[in-house]
């Protein structure tokens, strides 16, 4: 089955896929948990801007992430629009179940090419991680829920140090091989700069279509931006951000959010991509989240937008 976004990607070559991940990464490092109504409202605004794909929350340990709480209630509360594809993140068949039951077409599977972080994260080894994702692939299977993959730390882990691209590209693929449609590549500390990015894609579209790949970059020292902007240059079309920067991980200390979804929309719009966005919609969500959050937006554009308007 081919989703409206998958046809628009497949169709335009000039079209860029985003992945807004806020709701789950943005807000999962929250220090004091959203309540369910801010979380509904923070998705509800997004689907206002054009955003075709939406993480809205994860099925995994409320006492390992309390912050994702109930994920799967929220969803069971938000409207469904048939063209906006929702996902949720399942680590195991605990979390794909709870997923499923509320009416979830899409989840995502999550591992990492370091076996420290994956201990870490979701208290496995990679292998294991893989015994897990077999049982929820094959589920998925049978209710025709897509399953797209995420590999972390593919530059750098923050217990392990520098991981090789052959690592990544080994797992990207068996994550594919399995059944996920789509694998998400994970800058999880954001340490990551053009050089080392390329070496991964070069590692990866050795043995992967550019098609099946998804660029996830943090931002801890700036260098999204230009990570992703290498990644463009060597085909990848897909890509994970967050509203207002929002973001990290709870088993990476000090990293920090995702690419903002405002400079990552300047960045392509400047370079003529298409992703379907509306900007005075996107601006409105992230002035509302900064505004429940207490927080300055970390986005250059967004705050160069504002300012231009209260010029
Ligand atoms: P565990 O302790 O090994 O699991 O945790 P377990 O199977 O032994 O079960 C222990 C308890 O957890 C039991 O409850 C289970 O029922 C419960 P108890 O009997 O103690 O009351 N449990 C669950 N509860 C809800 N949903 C579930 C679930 N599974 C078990 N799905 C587990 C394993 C994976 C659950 C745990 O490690 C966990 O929840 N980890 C959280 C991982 C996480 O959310 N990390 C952040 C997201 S990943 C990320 O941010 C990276 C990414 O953005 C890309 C990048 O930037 O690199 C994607
Ligand atoms: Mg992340």
């Amino acid at each position: 089955m081919t989703t409206f976004s998958e046809h628009l990607t497949h169709s335009n070559s000039n079209f860029v896929k985003i992945v807004e991940v806020g709701p789950r990464d943005g807000l999962q490092n929250e220090k004091t948990p959203l309540t369910l109504d801010d979380r509904k409202n923070l998705i509800l605004d997004l689907m206002k801007t054009g955003l075709k794909n939406i993480e809205v929350g994860s099925c995994v340990s409320a006492k390992w992430v309390p912050q994702m709480a109930d994920s799967d209630v929220l969803f069971s509360q938000l409207p469904q629009d048939p063209n906006i594809q929702f996902s949720i993140l399942t680590p195991n068949l605990k979390g794909f179940e709870s997923a499923l039951a509320v009416g979830c077409t899409e989840v995502a599977v999550f591992t990492a090419a370091s076996e420290s972080f994956t201990r870490k994260n979701i208290n496995c080894t990679i292998d294991e991680s893989f015994d897990k994702f077999s049982d929820v692939l094959a589920l998925a299977k049978t209710h025709n829920i897509k399953v797209r993959g995420y590999v972390s730390c593919i530059v750098d882990c923050p217990y392990e140090g520098a991981i090789s691209p052959e690592k990544v590209a080994y797992v990207a693929k068996r994550l594919l091989d399995m059944g996920c449609y789509e694998v998400s590549l994970g800058e999880t500390i954001g340490t990551a700069t053009p050089d080392r990015v390329k070496k991964v894609w070069d590692a990866c579209l050795a043995q992967i279509h550019a098609e099946k790949l998804a660029g996830h970059f943090h931002n801890t020292y700036g260098m999204a931006i230009a990570n992703i902007y290498q990644s463009l240059q060597q085909g990848i079309r897909i890509f994970d951000s967050s509203i207002a920067g929002l973001g990290g991980c709870p088993y990476a200390k000090g990293a920090s959010g995702n690419v903002s979804t405002e400079d990552l929309y300047y960045l392509l719009s400047k370079m003529g991509f298409e992703t379907g966005i509306d900007l005075d919609a996107l601006m409105q969500a992230s002035q509302n989240i900064s505004q429940v959050l207490q927080r300055q937006n970390p986005s250059n554009y967004a705050n160069a937008y504002w300012q231009t308007r209260c010029a």
